[in-house]
């Protein structure tokens, strides 16, 4: 008897429990898949691309039209999802030029950036350029000041002075080609 009676009180409350946690459950799900199905892309493509920092992801056309016009599309592989956040979040202050989209152009074009986006963070204050973050001062720090200060280079930001193949997201060593 009273054990028969602890048996209901335990499955009550049990079925409360199971009640309150699918109207939770409920309550977000959309937003709990969106942003798990989010993090699964992610990561799938983190380990991509640090896999292959010589040829990136192509990018999308939208990204072509929209980024492409006064430098090649800089992979997104080449930056942190946070540094791609900070970048997009301000387009009216870039680099000294207004590059501002429209909102639903910016949503779309940060997503393809972050969902791209190296793993490895730089720590810190988000980096917004390629050329500060440390593997690119890494890779390059035999590239001599002369070659810098070349002005056919003019700036590091200014990848296709070197990497032929740059604007095709190619970094190969293989296709480089320094200026005199
Ligand atoms: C109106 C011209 C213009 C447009 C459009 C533009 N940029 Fe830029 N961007 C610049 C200039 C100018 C620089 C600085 C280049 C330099 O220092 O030599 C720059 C630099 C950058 C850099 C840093 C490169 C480095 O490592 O030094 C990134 C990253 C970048 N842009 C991303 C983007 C993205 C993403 C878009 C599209 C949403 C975009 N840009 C659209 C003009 C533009
Ligand atoms: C002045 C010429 C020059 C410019 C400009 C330049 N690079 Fe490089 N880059 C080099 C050299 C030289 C190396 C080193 C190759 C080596 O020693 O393996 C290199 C290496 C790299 C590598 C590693 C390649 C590999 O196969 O390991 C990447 C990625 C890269 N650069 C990306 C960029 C990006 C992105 C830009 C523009 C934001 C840029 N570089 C601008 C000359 C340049």
């Amino acid at each position: 008897m009273t054990a028969n009676f602890l048996k209901l009180t335990l499955s009550g409350i049990f079925l409360a429990m199971c009640v309150a946690s699918a109207a939770v459950y409920a309550h977000d799900d959309d937003d709990d898949e969106d942003e798990h199905r989010h993090q699964q892309h992610a990561q799938r493509e983190h380990s991509k691309s640090e896999n292959d920092r010589h040829s990136s992801a192509v990018s999308s056309a939208k990204l072509q039209e929209e980024c492409g016009s006064c430098h090649i599309v800089y992979p997104p592989n080449l930056l942190p999802a946070e540094s791609w956040r900070a970048l997009m979040g301000n387009l009216n202050k870039h680099f000294g030029t207004d590059a501002s989209l429209d909102l639903a152009t910016q949503k779309e074009l940060r997503a393809e950036l972050e969902n791209a986006a190296s793993s490895r963070s730089e720590g810190g204050r988000p980096v917004l350029r390629i050329t500060q973050t440390r593997w690119f001062q890494h890779e390059h720090d035999e590239v001599s000041n002369r070659t810098w200060r070349n002005p056919k280079v003019k700036s590091a930001s200014n990848c296709g002075a070197c990497h032929t193949y740059a604007a095709q997201g190619k970094f190969n060593e293989r296709d480089i080609h320094i200026p005199r």
